[in-house]
């Protein structure tokens, strides 16, 4: 580690105490990040850990949603997210207008949301899910019909999982839609002993050829208990930072370079220190809002 980074980590250290903050990442954050952070995770996992910290700040290392995702479950704790430009290309394919033509559409079906959304769509859904418990949380509904938001991809992965009638908005990650099935097929002949682990947000044709479909936090345990030694993940690169410091001996090769979210890599240790020596960017629900998007978050809690 060079001189500087250690100095930036030892001022992390002092303010972090002083403020009573907690640091949260996301598994595709900078490997830097990653290793200052109280708690590394996916979406399901971060939000669990925002609602039972009792710490006063709450520094998200990761898209806006996620830290709108959890000023909606702590919202007297001050929320910061160090680069205010951290957005979702995803969440913001669908506004809150689009999703009420929707539902006028199919009256008939429950809104599952998923969490990469803005907080106005969660407020308008029945229930939120992550990637980890998607196909849970439809299960458990109770109607036969569902309009899932926003994510087309993992809607129809939901759907190859349960025979609901599943209704789903265009939406898709621009980063794990880089990932195609030709990326997989050449691997495979490269490494025929490798196993495939894949995302749910890849495109059903990549989906096809995988062994296990997962989340972050699925892939990162499938890593840990699969007996092979070599490993194709479908998924943003960041988190091969991650399985290859849980996994030294084993061997992980990115499904494609190309599946890179230039949101995630926004956030570096500068951004995190300044985060916590100005108190910014703040991100805070209003209250109205929060209200109805909480019924939906909790639901999903409730589920899991
Ligand atoms: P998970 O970590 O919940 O699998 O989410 C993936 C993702 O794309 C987050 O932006
Ligand atoms: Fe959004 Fe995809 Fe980036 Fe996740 S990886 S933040 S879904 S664009």
């Amino acid at each position: 580690m060079s001189k500087q980074d250690a100095e930036l980590i030892a001022r992390i250290g002092r303010f972090k105490q002083e403020r009573n903050a907690i640091i949260l990442a996301h598994n595709y954050q900078l490997g830097e990040v990653q290793d200052i952070a109280d708690f590394v995770g996916d979406s399901l996992g971060l939000s669990q850990e925002a609602a039972k910290t009792d710490a006063d700040v709450i520094v998200f290392c990761g898209v806006d949603f996620m830290a709108e995702t959890a000023s909606i479950l702590s919202p007297n704790k001050l929320v910061l997210l160090p680069d205010k430009n951290a957005g979702c290309p995803m969440a913001e394919m669908i506004t809150v207008e689009d999703l009420r033509e929707e539902k006028r559409e199919y009256p008939e079906a429950a809104v599952v949301c998923y969490v990469n959304s803005t907080a106005d769509v969660k407020a308008e859904s029945d229930v939120c899910c992550t990637s980890s418990n998607a196909v849970k949380v439809v299960d458990s509904l109770k109607v036969s019909e569902v309009l899932f938001i926003p994510d087309k991809y993992l809607a129809q992965y939901v759907a190859s999982k349960n025979g609901k009638k599943i209704n789903y908005w265009n939406g898709f990650c621009p980063t794990h839609a880089r990932i195609l099935p030709e990326d997989i097929i050449e691997l495979k002949k490269k490494h025929p002993q490798a196993r495939v682990v894949v995302h749910p947000e890849c495109m059903p044709e990549v989906i096809a050829l995988a062994d296990a479909v997962e989340s972050t936090g699925g892939i990162v345990q499938f890593a840990k208990q699969t007996e092979a030694e070599e490993i194709i993940v479908g998924t943003e690169i960041g988190l091969l930072y991650r399985l290859r410091k849980e996994n030294p001996d084993k061997i992980f090769y990115p499904a494609s370079d190309k599946a890179v979210c230039p949101n995630m890599k926004l956030t570096n240790l500068e951004k995190v220190l300044w985060a916590l020596e100005e108190m910014k960017h703040v991100v805070k629900v209003p209250e109205e809002v929060r209200i109805k998007a909480l019924h939906a978050v909790n639901k999903m809690i409730s589920i899991v």
